[in-house]
């Protein structure tokens, strides 16, 4: 059965027609091409479906679409300001911190929520924000550095 929800992603309202049983990650690769969300497990257990729901990361494998009703959801698309990168996907290039790259949306999302509440995390917490994102090729480092960076101005 179909219901209607309406939702702004990345600053755009919009209102769909929308199987009561998809998730949001479902909904955003499928119905709306934001292919840069990955489905990694679809269980929760790696974090490569992560966007930002009111500013807060969560998983959109987890969440049904209809439970972002009203809300505001940001994704990866929506980082980058006119023709230029986010700050943190800047900081990621610089410092190596991508390899194959299926884990870095998520990676960056999460970050991005992590620099959102706390400008200047101390890198215990950025490990503890990042500690739901698996990646099995840059051993975490790089990545810790380049998030690091960023806090350090
Ligand atoms: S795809 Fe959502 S946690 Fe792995
Ligand atoms: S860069 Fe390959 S999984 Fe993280």
């Amino acid at each position: 059965m179909k219901k209607k929800v309406a939702f702004t992603i990345n600053d755009e309202h919009m209102e769909l027609e929308i199987e009561s049983h998809k998730t949001l990650l479902e909904v955003l690769r499928e119905d709306l091409a934001l292919t840069g969300t990955k489905e990694g497990c679809g269980l929760g257990a790696c974090g490569a479906c992560t966007v930002l729901i009111e500013d807060s990361p969560a998983l959109s494998c987890l969440t049904l679409a209809l439970e972002v009703k009203n809300k505001h959801i940001s994704t990866i698309e929506g980082l980058m300001i006119g023709d230029e990168l986010d700050p943190i996907q800047l900081s990621f290039v610089e410092h190596g911190a991508i390899q194959c790259g299926f884990c870095t949306p998520g990676m960056i999302m999460s970050a991005k929520a992590l620099l959102g509440q706390n400008p200047r995390p101390a890198r215990k917490e950025i490990k503890y924000a990042i500690s739901g994102n698996l990646c099995r090729c840059t051993g975490y480092k790089k990545i810790i550095d380049a998030v690091e960076s960023i806090s350090n101005g």
